[in-house]
């Protein structure tokens, strides 16, 4: 599997058939750090559809991270009420305080600083670098892991399989537009290669991809047994 085709062909289609999101930047255009970091929170146990009114409203309210530090708490948990997983909004202000603290109100590029934040894990840091700094950074959501299971047919279960469904992320992630890159195979996982009946006849990787090939694109990732 020739790795530059899959992101030269995964990057022609995002730039065909991209949602526009309004986190997103446009074409050419470098995204805003703190709207990519408070998409990025708000859209870890929640769907796109759910987000959007909730970042209107954040950004209205608090344009720029010194504006979310300088908030009261109660006055975020009360705008994050109805999205759920309240530690989110916790880490939300704690983070936003640490970034002007520590890092003069700029979220940091390199994933390692990002990670030793508040509500930052793994997953978050990596679409903060490649997303918002445009650095080469692998990132894998549960989107990611579906596409990734099924390209390359991986017969171990989840979550044994999540080291190998790394690996070849990162295989397949290119130096150039990593963010775009990332944000593609999400709109891919959630468009066309989706959980069940999967959309191969639009994939823009059906033709390397091992499970549409085998007829067995719907039986992957493979879960253990409870
Ligand atoms: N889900 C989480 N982050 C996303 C993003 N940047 N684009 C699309 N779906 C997402």
């Amino acid at each position: 599997l020739s790795e530059p085709s899959v992101s030269r062909a995964l990057l022609a289609w995002y730039d065909a058939h991209r949602r526009d999101l309004p986190w997103r930047a446009k074409p050419g255009e470098q995204a805003d750090p703190y709207a990519v970091w408070l998409s990025e929170i708000m859209l870890q146990q929640t769907t796109v559809t759910a987000v959007k009114p909730y970042y209107a409203t954040f950004l209205g309210q608090w344009p720029r991270l010194e504006d979310l530090a300088a908030a009261p708490l109660d006055a975020v948990l009360r705008q994050w009420a109805g999205l759920g997983y309240y530690s989110r909004a916790r880490n939300l202000h704690a983070c936003a305080i640490m970034v002007m603290q520590r890092h003069g109100g700029v979220f940091p590029a390199e994933e390692s600083l990002l990670r030793a934040l508040p509500g930052i894990g793994a997953y978050t840091a990596a679409a903060i670098a490649a997303i918002a700094h445009g650095r080469r950074a692998v990132v894998v959501d549960g989107n990611v892991e579906r596409v990734i299971s099924r390209l390359f047919a991986i017969e171990s279960p989840l979550p044994e399989a999540k080291a190998v469904i790394r690996a070849e992320t990162d295989r397949l992630t290119p130096n150039e537009r990593a963010g775009d890159f990332a944000q593609a195979m999400m709109d891919l996982g959630s468009m066309i290669c989706t959980p069940r009946q999967p959309q191969c006849l639009l994939c823009p990787l059906a033709a390397f991809c091992v499970a549409k090939a085998e007829g067995r694109a719907g039986e992957f990732p493979i879960k253990a047994p409870k």
